[in-house]
């Protein structure tokens, strides 16, 4: 279904979610419920995106057909598995324009990418007296890290605040970075949806020497990704939440820094050469690609970088746009202020990512009455403990859209919650 939003006069959406769910056999496959078999309404894709037969066929396909370890053996079949996992890596330098595809570093996931431009950048040039500067947005994976490395090494964490819309409050943005080595910032929050203008951040960080890294793990899924125009020095995402395979993550960098940092983990395939007395790391990637790397995973994202490819990523962000702009309607139709939705309420200034409060009652207690209706969402802080401090909310239920989602799972979302109210008596 993809009629819902349309109203004449103006283009239906780029993206038909019905044929799409089609290719997800997770979502196409009825599971017993609650005394009935029916289809799940996922609203789950913030914490992890299903997987289309394609990625799924790729992973097989790769252990039955290519399954050789990766740029060690010079027999045919070594070969065979190095070329896919490498023309994996191209494919994903093109997604988001990154300038070369030696760039583009295999990790275990978003996570692993954060703490290596934490520890590798971070741990060489940051001492007493420097600032690192996050945002009140950040999920723990761009905040521990520096919180780690702050203990041994003494510099100040500052905090960009988050203001009542839940947009970034930059009125003191350059007192913020005066003296600031590092920004970490979030491309989109995975608890309110929030879009940060990221450019205008990066080009003042920059301008006060600044390196600056993105946590883009709810961006590159849903919206267009350059990484050259987001001005970021780092940017950090997961395949898995993108309809790619769980194990692998990206951690693409500026080659001129990557080539100044000390490797992250040591091991077989990060040197050039190893004697008694030391080691002279490999070249780029694989200088920050220690051990056997994740290669079906990365195979398997390739795929998924195509399937997304192919349904076009303005299509997809247009999708969501429309989606979410049902979404805030129709929930605030249906249920005003007994719901708290929080986060910025223009659909064009955020994701499809959607942190509710129904009156008082707890999100554990709310996502299990939605679970008995078969609807999926995630209960709990989201990783993001700091923000729920701000917000004044212990946890929230979140829901969260992508590309084979349509109203119908929106309309199931709000019967779903009607059913909740009514069960809690209010
Ligand atoms: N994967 C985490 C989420 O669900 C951070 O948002």
């Amino acid at each position: 279904m993809n009629t819902g939003t349309d109203t004449p006069g103006t283009l239906a959406d780029p993206i038909d979610s019905t044929r799409i769910k089609a290719d997800f056999p997770l979502l196409s496959t009825t599971r017993a419920g609650t005394g009935h078999d029916r289809l799940i309404t996922y609203l789950d894709s913030a914490a992890t995106a299903q997987k289309p037969q394609a990625v799924i066929d790729a992973l097989t396909n790769y252990y039955e057909t290519t399954n050789a370890n990766v740029a060690r053996g010079v027999y045919e079949l070594a070969e065979a598995s190095t070329n896919a996992m490498e023309a994996a890596r191209r494919k994903v330098a093109k997604f988001i324009n990154a300038p070369a595809a030696n760039e583009v570093i295999f990790t275990k996931n978003a996570t692993e990418s954060l703490n290596l431009v934490a520890r590798s950048w971070g741990g060489t040039n940051l001492g007493p007296g420097d600032a690192v500067v996050l945002t009140q947005l950040e999920h723990h994976a761009n905040i521990v890290p520096w919180q780690i490395l702050q203990a041994e090494k003494g510099f100040e964490i500052r905090w960009i605040p988050v203001d009542a819309n839940g947009h970034l409050d930059l009125t003191d943005l350059d007192r913020f970075l005066d003296g600031a080595k590092v920004v970490g910032l979030s491309a989109m929050s995975n608890v309110l949806g929030t879009l940060t203008p990221m450019r205008r951040i990066a080009d003042a960080a920059h301008a006060a020497g600044a390196v600056v890294t993105v946590d883009a793990c709810q961006y590159v899924p849903h919206l267009p990704t350059d990484v050259v125009e987001m001005g970021a020095d780092f940017v950090s995402f997961s395949a898995h939440k993108m309809c790619g395979p769980t194990g692998v993550g990206v951690m693409w960098g500026k080659a001129e820094l990557l080539d100044a940092m000390p490797p992250f983990l040591g091991g077989g395939g990060m040197i050039e050469n190893v004697t008694q007395e030391g080691f002279k790391p490999a070249e780029l990637p694989h200088k920050f690609e220690a051990g056997t790397p994740p290669i079906a995973e990365a195979v398997g994202l390739g795929v998924a970088v195509d399937y997304l490819s192919a349904l076009g990523m303005d299509a997809v962000r247009e999708h969501e746009v429309r989606l979410t702009s049902y979404t805030l309607r129709t929930l605030a139709d249906r249920f005003g202020d007994k719901l708290t939705i929080h986060g910025p309420s223009e659909p064009a200034e955020r994701g499809g990512v959607f942190s509710l409060e129904l009156a008082d009652v707890h999100p554990h207690d709310l996502s299990q009455v939605l679970d008995e209706h078969g609807v999926c969402v995630r209960a709990g802080h989201h990783c993001a403990k700091p923000l729920m401090k701000v917000l004044g909310v212990g946890a929230t239920a979140r829901a969260s859209v992508y590309i084979y989602n349509d109203e119908s799972d929106v309309d199931a979302l709000a019967d779903s919650l009607e059913a909740a109210a009514s069960f809690f008596s209010f």
